[in-house]
Order: C-alpha cells, then sequence, then structure tokens
C-alpha cells in the first residue's frame, strides 16, 4: 500500500498548503462514524493536530466496507478537499475512495466524547488517542523543544549524564536498585550481599538527577544543562509525586546563588512565554477545559518580578500568619507544601524564591553560609503545585565539603571524582532542576502529575 502519498490533517487545516479541489489522501483512526439520509460522515483524526477532518461519502451503499468502519478502526480515505458545508471545519474530504486498515469492533473502550481523568488513566494505553492526552503530548513535545531552544540559544552545552549511577546524589535514600544478580540467589559474605559479584561490582541505582555528572561537565564545557529521566522510590501518593519524571539541570561554571536564582527565573519566565507564543493551539486547549485562566496566569508572572526571600524570613512570615497548618512551622523543619502554597498564593501571590536553608534540611553539595547554619540552597514556588524548581551553589571548597560528608555520615572513598574537581581548579558553581511535569501541572492547569506524564509511575502503578 501506498502511505507516502498522504497529506497530514494538520498540513491541511492549519498551513493553508492544500489548495481546494486538491485530491488528497488522509491515514488516521475514526473517532465517529454516523449514517443519514444518502449520505455518511467519517471523523478522522491523524494526530497531528487535535482537529478531526471530515470524510463525506455520498451513496455510502457503494461502499459496503463502511458497515465495518466503527470507532477506532484506522481507515485510509481519498477524495477531493473541499470548502465544508457543516458547521465548525473549513474543509471536509469528498470522498472517493476508502479503505479500512485497522478494524475495532463496538468493545473500543473510548466510544464517549469525554471522559473522568481517573478512567482514562486505567486505560493509559489508549489515553494518548482522546483529544486531551493528545494535547498534552504534542504540548510535551513542544515545551522540550522550547527547553533546548532556550540554553543552545544562550551558549550552554545539552550534556548525557549516565542513569545507572553508583551515588545517590540528594541523599535522600530513595533509590531503586540496578543489580545483575538473580534475585533467587544473591551472593552473600558475612551475611550481607555482596555486591562485589554483582554486574558493576558496585551497589548501583537508578539515578535520583544527573547533578553531580552535570557539575564534572560544567567544569569542562562551561555551562551545561541535562534534560533526561530521573527515578525516586518515595512512597508518596501524593498528586505532585511521580517514581519517574523528567528533569531539566542547567550547571554553570563560574556562578553564585544570585546567578542561579536570575536564570530560574529568567528561564521560566521564557518557558511561559514559549508556551503562550509557541504553543497557541494547546494554550487555548488547556484555558477552554483545564484553567480558565492558564494565559492571564503566565503573562501575569512574566511581567512580575519573583519574590525573593531567605528561608529565615519565610519562617517568620509562616508563624506571624494566623494559618492553622497541618505540619509545624519551625526554624530547622523543612517548608512543607501547604507551606509552600501559603506563601506562593495567599502572601505573594506569585512565584517565590526561598533561599539560605538551614544546612541540615538540604543535600550535601551546598555550599555553607558564613553563618555555619545556612547553605546557599534555592527552591521556587509557583501558585498550585509548590515547589517546581529546585538548586543551589554548589560546595567548591574541598575541606567544607569533606567535613559536610562526614557531618552526613557520607563516605568519601567512592566520591573521589566527586572531590577532585574541587582539587583540581574547583571554581563558584552553581545549578538547579526543573521537574519537566511539575511545570506543565502549572502552565497547563492540569491537577495531578499522572496525567502529564504519558505512562506513569506511582507507588503501584507501572503497568503500561
Ligand atoms: O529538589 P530536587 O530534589 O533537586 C535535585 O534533584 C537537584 N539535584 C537539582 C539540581 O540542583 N541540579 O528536585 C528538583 C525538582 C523539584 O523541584 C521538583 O520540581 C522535581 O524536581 N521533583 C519531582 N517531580 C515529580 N515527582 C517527584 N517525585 C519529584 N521530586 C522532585
Ligand atoms: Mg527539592
Amino acid at each position: 500500500m501506498d502511505y507516502k502519498n498522504r497529506t497530514k490533517v494538520s498540513k491541511i487545516l492549519f498551513n493553508e498548503a492544500v489548495p481546494v479541489n486538491t485530491p488528497v489522501t488522509v491515514l488516521g483512526t475514526v473517532r465517529t462514524a454516523r449514517t443519514g439520509k444518502g449520505v455518511s460522515f467519517l471523523e478522522i483524526n491523524d494526530g497531528s493536530c487535535m482537529q478531526n477532518i471530515q470524510a463525506v461519502i455520498t451513496g455510502p451503499e457503494k461502499y459496503p466496507v463502511l458497515e465495518k468502519i466503527l470507532t477506532g478502526a484506522s481507515v485510509r480515505v481519498r477524495g477531493k478537499l473541499v470548502p465544508s458545508q457543516g458547521k465548525g471545519q473549513k474543509f471536509e474530504i469528498a470522498v472517493e475512495q476508502v479503505e479500512l486498515v485497522g478494524e475495532a469492533d463496538a468493545t473500543y473502550p473510548l466510544q464517549k466524547k469525554r471522559h473522568s481523568f481517573e478512567f482514562l488513566r486505567e486505560i493509559a494505553h489508549l489515553r494518548p488517542r482522546t483529544n486531551t492526552f493528545g494535547v498534552l503530548n504534542r504540548f510535551r513535545s513542544k515545551l522540550s523543544f522550547g527547553i533546548h531552544k532556550y540554553f543552545q540559544e544562550r551558549g550552554f552545552y545539552y550534556v548525557h549524564t549516565p542513569i545507572i549511577s553508583a551515588s545517590d546524589c540528594e541523599g535522600a535514600g530513595q533509590l531503586f536498585h540496578v543489580t545483575g544478580f538473580d534475585l533467587n540467589n544473591v551472593p552473600k559474605k558475612n551475611g550481607q550481599i555482596n555486591f562485589d559479584d554483582d554486574f558493576f561490582a558496585a551497589h548501583t541505582y537508578l539515578t535520583v538527577s544527573g547533578q553531580l555528572e552535570g557539575e564534572l561537565l560544567a567544569m569542562a564545557l562551561g555551562d551545561v544543562y541535562t534534560f533526561g529521566p530521573t527515578f525516586r522510590a518515595e512512597n508518596s501518593n501524593t498528586s505532585r509525586h511521580a517514581s519517574e519524571f523528567w528533569m531539566i539541570e542547567p550547571e554553570m561554571a563560574w556562578a553564585e546563588l544570585e546567578d542561579n536564582m536570575d536564570l530560574a527565573e529568567d528561564f521560566l519566565k521564557n518557558l511561559f512565554k514559549f508556551a503562550l507564543e509557541d504553543c497557541k493551539d494547546e494554550m487555548d486547549f488547556f484555558a477552554q477545559w483545564v484553567d480558565k485562566t492558564a494565559r492571564q496566569k503566565l503573562e501575569s508572572v512574566i511581567n512580575s518580578k519573583f519574590e525573593r526571600i531567605p528561608y529565615t524570613e519565610a519562617i517568620k512570615i509562616l508563624e506571624s500568619s494566623g494559618e492553622k497548618f497541618e505540619f509545624p512551622v519551625k526554624w530547622g523543619l523543612d517548608i512543607q507544601s501547604e507551606h509552600e502554597r501559603y506563601l506562593t498564593e495567599k502572601k505573594f501571590g506569585r512565584p517565590v524564591i526561598v533561599y539560605d536553608y538551614p544546612k541540615e534540611i538540604k543535600a550535601f553539595y551546598m555550599r555553607t553560609n558564613a553563618d555555619g547554619k545556612t547553605v546557599r540552597a534555592m527552591d521556587v514556588l509557583v501558585p498550585g503545585v509548590g515547589e517546581i524548581i529546585g538548586g543551589s551553589q554548589r560546595e567548591e571548597r574541598l575541606e567544607p565539603l569533606v567535613n559536610r560528608m562526614k557531618e552526613m555520615k557520607i563516605p568519601t572513598e567512592n566520591m573521589e571524582w566527586y572531590l577532585d574537581i574541587r582539587k583540581y581548579g574547583a571554581i563558584p558553581h552553581s545549578g538547579f532542576g526543573l521537574g519537566f511535569e511539575r511545570a506543565i501541572m502549572y502552565i497547563t492547569g492540569m491537577s495531578n502529575i499522572r496525567d502529564v506524564i504519558p505512562f506513569p509511575r506511582v507507588p503501584r502503578w507501572a503497568k503500561f
């Protein structure tokens, strides 16, 4: 069969590159099929855009195959592109030929127009074919491009850091193990698992972050960024946590925390601009179906300055807020998501960067401040989602870093490679991680992380 000479629906409807009366071939899936008096209509979607093209078949009795063309079937239609008679579309196809390529029977689950997100999660293998998930997946693709564009235009190199890692970057112990062992027969020495005999002769994990290796590459290339999958075995069943998510991690040589905040703010604003200007159709869809304020929300953020407050001040604000929080507020304790949301939604009504956190609640690699109590950490909080960026200026001084690792009981033996960049030409450097799914949630207004990634991995769910 000849699949090459087809015209994508997006080209027909949006590029206006196809003149009326041109013969076209469209390949796609039938969204609805209905027959009226002497005429049948097939709504066909080919995935190139949200819109369907309508195929009009006059004299359907000439096409016995139509009886087998049900919702969900894949078809090839050929005909002339003509201005549409009906409302809602500019063009339609006056069909001359129709072929059934792949049948679907009446059990096809996407018969109705609208389904709940909960139902669609149960059929995540088919939900990409719905309008919402079509839009979301195209949006993920475009936004990924926008992210690469942002960094590439500013001289950041895209680097690839390993997915299999022998270290726990965040030190939180939320690691998935990677092993070549036969799990029914794990070799032991003195009652302990003997990783010397494992595939890598080391205890290895799926990475929680590409940062540590990103730092090494920044020492060679200057400004770099990663954009890849990261994994966390955190058993928290919230709407904002996934066990596998994509992270964008820029790392800048010759940069301090202020530079890092500037980059984070500029990057987010540019990303929002990209969404508004280069993903118009998708944003229209989200504004209509998900979050009425989707556009205004981004516009106002683009035009505002992010609030920047030290952790100590954030705690004071929370303490004097008069709010009833579920979790306690006290200097030294972590800022919980309810606190984040108070700060960014109620107190400031825009994104907030909280920085200089107590060292006890942050990772080992962050630069210690002169007060000896806080570290050069920063979190970017946004309304509706809370933390979307976590980052820091890195501890580039060998001794303080080694001391910090000792305090936190992080063995230095397997981390010499990380310490070496402190030994050889150490320079101030900083970076952060943006959770891609959290960014999409914020931009679109989607409220569950399971609905912004095609195949979510969350506790007790990795089915498809
Ligand atoms: O704050 P985190 O843990 O920071 C790091 O991993 C640093 N190594 C980044 C760096 O400095 N290069 O994670 C960064 C961001 C969070 O702000 C959040 O947006 C997202 O990653 N994130 C998650 N997104 C979805 N599900 C999870 N379980 C997430 N954990 C973190
Ligand atoms: Mg964090």
